[in-house]
Parts: structure tokens; sequence; C-alpha cells
């Protein structure tokens, strides 16, 4: 038994495929969001593009139980309950509710890949938990996807897919097959920036799209957290993520 890993920079670059597993990354800053949401009791999150679909779906649901979540261009979208800051999804906020999410790519990347069997979101605060889980499943074909910004290629989150590779390597009994050279460079990436996590997030034009529009250092912070969770946020039905 081996397992083949490929990485995908975005959505678009997803060929037609068997993968046994799919693993979705938005270190800056969805899939942060999402550990921490679920982590912190969420009762589950549904993933959108479309914002005015998510609106329809949520107002079908009992108000007490939903929270809208929405950020475009690393803003929060007015009308929205929150954005997309994983310091917003606190416990005494989020407890017990289904989160109705959309952002610029992640909840994009997300849905790409949603007919997959087994789907994760992963960001670095839960690397290690999803790498374990992924080990545990015992299965040949993983898919790693980023959901980059806008169609292009992003620095985190190939740190991250670097990270989860590289822990997938050091720690299965299994032999772990690097596939295309996109993982490769991901790795070679995360053995660079590995001692300064945080340095590479705000390196990154993603990082700097942030640091111009707010004070966002203690997301920042937050997102550059290596394996601090233990939550493998998976997808249960089509768009929708519970903690497993
Ligand atoms: C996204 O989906 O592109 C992001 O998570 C952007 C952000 O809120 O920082």
């Amino acid at each position: 038994m081996s397992i083949n890993l490929n990485y995908y920079h975005v959505a678009s670059d997803v060929p037609s495929n068997d993968s046994d597993i799919a693993v979705v990354i938005d270190v800056l800053r969805a899939t942060t969001t999402i550990s921490w949401a679920l982590t912190n009791g969420a009762d589950s999150i549904e993933v959108f593009a479309d914002l005015d679909l998510l609106k329809d779906k949520a107002m079908n649901w009992e108000p007490s139980k939903r929270l809208m979540l929405a950020e475009r261009g690393g803003k929060k979208i007015n009308g929205f309950d929150l954005g997309n800051s994983p310091l917003s999804v606190k416990k005494d906020v989020v407890l017990g509710k289904r989160l109705f999410m959309s952002t610029t790519n992640g909840t994009k990347a997300l849905q790409k890949v949603e007919d997959i069997k087994y789907l994760f979101s992963m960001a670095l605060t839960n690397r290690k938990a999803v790498a374990e889980r992924i080990i545990s499943l015992n299965k040949n074909n993983i898919l790693i996807l980023g959901s980059g910004w806008e169609g292009s290629y992003s620095l985190e989150d190939s740190l991250a897919a670097g990270a989860l590779a590289s822990y997938l390597v050091e720690n299965c009994q299994s032999e772990v097959n690097i596939v295309n050279d996109e993982l490769n460079a991901a790795i070679a990436l995360w053995h660079y920036w590995k001692g300064d996590i945080l340095g590479c997030l705000k390196t990154a034009t993603h990082g700097k799209r942030l640091t111009r529009i707010g004070d966002y250092e203690d997301d920042f912070k937050c997102c550059s957290q290596l394996d601090c969770l233990d939550v493998v946020p998976k997808q249960f039905e089509r768009g929708v993520i519970r903690a497993s």
C-alpha cells in the first residue's frame, strides 16, 4: 500500500479524477476560521460561492441557530453577522449554530471537490489532526487543493500543503509518493519558511492585502499557529462540514 499525493494551487487546475481524499486549504483565512468555529462548538458550516443562495438557505433555518458569514476582498460584507476572521467565531457566538459561509476563494475551493468521498478542510492550526486522519484511512490517492486568490497561486496555502506532505512523509508507515512538482515545490517552501510561519503569511500577497486594509495582526498570529487544534473538519453532506 502506498499513498499518492498531488497538490493543485487553485480549483481550476484540478483534473477530473478519482481521488479518495481531498484536503482543501485556505490558511488566510477560511479554513483557519472553520477549524476554530468547529473547535468552539459550531454545529456545522455550510459553504456557498453565491451570496444570494446563502441568504435563501439561511432564511429557512431557525434564526437563533444560524449565523451568516461573508467576506469579499478580505472585508466583511455589510448585512452579514460576521466576516471571515478566526477570532470572531468565539464559543459564545457560534455554539450550537449552523454557520452559512461564503468567502472570496476558500468556499469555492471546497465546492470544487465536494464530490470526493472524504473531503477535509485544513489549515496550519489542524495540520497534524488532518494528517493523522489521512494515515488512519489508509487510502491511495490524496488530492490537496489550495484556494489561491481569484484563480492564482498563493504562498500561504502552498506552505500548508508542504507542511501536510512533510508530516505524511515523516510519519506514515506506507510509502508516500509526491506525484507532482507543485507538491515538490510546496515541500521546499515549507522547509524554507517553517521557522518563520508568521513571516511567510505576512510576505504573501494576501497577507499584504490584509495589512493594507486593516489591523489583522491577531489574525496573522492565529493563522500561523501550527498543530494547535485537534479538530478534523469533514464534509458530511454536500457543502456541509462538521467536526469529526
Ligand atoms: C478567501 O476565501 O479568499 C479568504 O479566506 C480571504 C480572507 O478572508 O482573508
